[in-house]
């Protein structure tokens, strides 16, 4: 085998390419509705033509006419067939058929099964609906929505107070006090949702995209059987950006049609209901207050925040956790509140908290800059905290100066003149701002199996989910520096429950959670080699200390010399099988058999009791404003990041890339438009769901800074999934108002905001 491992040996921060890459643009790579199931009847979604009331009528009987027409689910003919089960995340989602209710425009009212996907559309036209319609409220301000503190819900988060924020705010010399607010936003991943279900017996199985394959348990309670009869397959997942944590009612209501007609039935819903039967970013509100010494330090700190979402889910992201940690500040308010509305529940999207929260922070940082006539970068550094202040707690590292630092040197900073308005070419009005950003450190436990063969190939198996973030490249990578093989050597397999439990793709703990899992098994892999080598009465390591022997390029060596892998498993039979696990301190006990169950345990961020852990960054953007129409262009976006142990640079550099180009997104382009009247969405669609494509992205530069942190998990990763589009808005705003001397505070930007 020495021919096969001419092929350098994979490290850990080594560039990588994916390892799915030409599987992905071959076609080769199945996603779940790509997947062949034995004469399947084709499903099609009716959604409610109205946000508010009930349903009085059905009129089926020109759908039941069209040839091929198999089953029409309704709240009339399901009744007791499935339950809702409770959501995952806290709050119910509405609905499965479960009454005449509509909670929301774009409810699914009714599901058409037909021999083909064109008779189902055709019956699904035909569905007849007489509503009785009430005025909707639409979100913030409408009649009839409703405010709640979620202070006041049960197992809801509580506010934050330390001091006296409003007697410090009262007294001290400088101060800023501002509104801001974020819009609806739809994740709008290139796959649709879709969904096809098929029954052997009393068994299920799900071909699903998903970002969570073992939340099995949700179906599993919607239909009273026992988890371990759902199976669910989710071997590639065309973009999930939180969208696909699945498991939601149309993943029961396709189950329920399949076991109706005892037949596979597939879904692929259209783009435009994609916008009502999940969940997406909910619209935000903000009030910050933030007062300073004229020395810069902080001396009050007071974040309100509100969020629309539905009327039966308590649903919030909340944010406030961060922005009251971020920065040393002795006295500090933060609330947050929901407002009930007649909308479907919103849900996480791509740093969820952070992205809304942190542009109102980030913004206001700026505000309170200008008030006292200092550089934006000295203020945050004027105000780096090695402990968070609310429970002063130490971070486990702080490298946001050094972020700041390095990203404010590659962007030429220094040569700013802070004077809004002070810079200009022809027409144009250059303006430069930063902001930092900053994610919580997740992690989460999860299993893992590792076969080794004499042939010198790895196979790696765990229910993770490949979601475009690089799933299998991080695997494979992770495995092959631990087994001392070239990354081409292993395969490995993700997004299926018959593989041992995995954590969820999302929260940014994917990369810390999987690698640490596939590391420790890989570890148990040696020490099994190992072992059987010092025990054996010849070769190189009779005697030696197991401790001492390391997987390294194809070979078991240790410090008096090295022998073949082949040679190395010959003694324990040819090949190993090992399954291990990693399970984080902290996460509560028998976290593989919750995972298993369908229960995520996740730690970290602010949730330890003796330390706090989050990834950093820094990001400076110029902008150019048109001095006569107003539109805002974006040349040029520097990012520098500290997120522990990078596993790939090449992936890495594409998470953070695409984190800033979404960035610049929620800036300037991304907001889901509403009919108040109606509470509809009117650009539920990509041609006017704006977002940004090559031309809106200049130049974008990626520096990765040393950020050493042991503390975290073993291997020091801290996850970069959400990180890059954190404080990107705040950023490109910032940089419109030192162009302008515009403050926006309502996102996205819009020319007729600067005109
Ligand atoms: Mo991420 S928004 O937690 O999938």
């Amino acid at each position: 085998m020495a021919e096969n491992m001419t092929e350098a040996h994979t490290r850990l921060g080594d560039a990588a390419p994916r390892v799915d890459a030409r599987s992905k643009v071959t076609g080769e790579a199945r996603y779940p509705s790509d997947m062949a199931v034995a004469d399947p009847a084709y499903a099609v979604l009716v959604t409610s033509a109205i946000a508010k009331g009930r349903i009085a009528a059905f009129h089926l009987d020109a759908a039941r006419a069209v040839p091929g027409l198999l089953d029409i689910l309704t709240f009339e003919n399901t009744q007791g067939q499935v339950k809702t089960p409770s959501g995952i995340f806290g709050g119910r989602e509405a609905t499965t058929l479960e009454s005449d209710r509509i909670w929301h425009d774009g409810q699914i009212i009714a599901v058409v099964v037909a021999e083909s996907f064109e008779a189902a559309r055709e019956a699904a036209y035909r569905v007849g609906v007489d509503y009785e319609a009430e005025p909707p409220s639409a979100g913030f301000d409408a009649p009839g929505a409703e405010e709640r503190a979620t202070a006041g819900i049960e197992g809801g988060r509580q506010d934050i107070r330390v001091g006296d924020a409003d007697g410090a705010y009262a007294a001290a010399p400088v101060r800023v006090e501002a509104r801001y607010s974020t819009p609806t936003q739809h994740h709008n991943a290139m796959e649709l949702f879709t969904t096809t279900c098929l029954w052997e017996g009393g068994r299920l199985t799900i071909l699903e995209p998903g970002q969570f394959v073992y939340r099995r348990s949700y179906m599993a309670e919607a239909f009273g059987i026992a988890p371990t009869d759902v199976h669910v397959i989710s071997h590639h997942v065309g973009g999930g950006f939180g969208g696909k944590h699945s498991g939601v009612a149309r993943t029961a209501l396709i189950a329920l049609a399949a076991k109706r007609l005892n037949r596979p039935v597939k879904l692929v819903a259209t783009r435009d209901q994609g916008f009502t039967i999940a969940t997406y970013r909910a619209e935000t509100r903000h009030h910050v207050k933030l007062a300073a010494g004229r020395d810069g330090r902080l001396q009050a700190l007071a974040h309100e925040g509100w969020e629309v979402t539905s009327r039966p889910s308590d649903y919030n992201v909340g944010g406030t956790e961060t922005t009251a940690r971020l920065y040393a500040c002795p006295n500090i308010a933060t609330k947050v509140s929901i407002v009930h509305a007649d909308r479907n529940t919103p849900g996480f999207m791509r740093s969820p908290a952070e992205v809304p929260y942190m542009f109102a922070l980030e913004s206001a940082m700026d505000e309170l800059a200008v008030a006292l006539g200092m550089d934006p970068v000295e203020l945050r550094r004027v105000n780096d905290a090695t402990r968070e202040p609310v429970g002063g707690l130490p971070y486990t590292s702080r490298p946001l100066m050094a972020c700041f630092d390095r990203a404010a040197q590659a962007f030429g900073w220094s040569g700013r003149d802070p004077r809004p308005g002070s810079m200009r070419a022809g027409d144009w009005k250059i303006g430069w701002g930063c902001a930092a950003a900053c994610y919580p450190t997740h992690v989460g436990a999860s299993a893992a199996r590792v076969l080794l063969s004499s042939d010198g190939t790895a196979r790696v198996q765990v229910a993770f989910e490949e979601i475009g973030q690089g799933a299998y490249t991080m695997v494979a990578h992770t495995a092959a520096d631990r087994l001392g093989l070239p990354i081409s050597r292993v395969r490995v397999e993700l997004g299926d429950t018959d593989l041992p439990p995995g954590t969820v793709a999302g929260g940014s703990n994917g990369t810390a959670s999987t690698a640490n899992a596939v590391a420790q098994t890989c570890e148990l892999v040696r020490a099994r080699l190992a072992e059987a080598a010092v025990r054996a009465n010849e070769g190189p390591f009779v005697g030696a200390d197991p401790a001492t022997l390391r997987l390294e390029a194809g070979t078991l060596a240790g410090p008096n010399g090295s022998e073949p892998l082949d040679k190395a498993l010959a003694r324990i039979g040819g090949a190993v099988e090992i399954e291990g696990e990693y399970v984080p301190p902290g996460t509560p006990s028998g976290a593989i058999g919750r995972l298993a169950r369908g229960i995520p345990t996740f730690t970290g961020g602010h949730f330890h009791p003796d330390r706090i852990q989050y990834a950093f960054g820094a990001e400076f953007v110029e902008v150019r404003v048109h001095a006569r129409t107003g539109e805002v262009r974006v040349p040029r976006i520097v990012g520098a990041f500290a997120a522990g142990r990078i596993v790939n640079r090449t992936t890495a550099h594409s998470q953070l890339m695409g984190g800033m180009i979404w960035g610049i997104g929620s800036a300037l382009h991304e907001e889901t438009e509403i009919d108040v009247r109606a509470a509809r969405y009117t650009n539920d669609n990509l041609a006017d769901y704006l977002i940004p494509v090559n031309a809106d992205v200049g130049a974008v530069e990626v520096i990765f800074v040393a950020d050493e942190d042991t503390v975290v998990n073993p291997l020091g990763v801290k996850g970069i999934g959400e990180l890059g589009n954190v404080g990107t808005n705040a950023a490109v705003a910032n940089a419109v108002f030192h162009a302008t001397g515009v403050r926006v505070r309502d996102l996205p930007i819009r020319m007729k905001d600067l005109l």
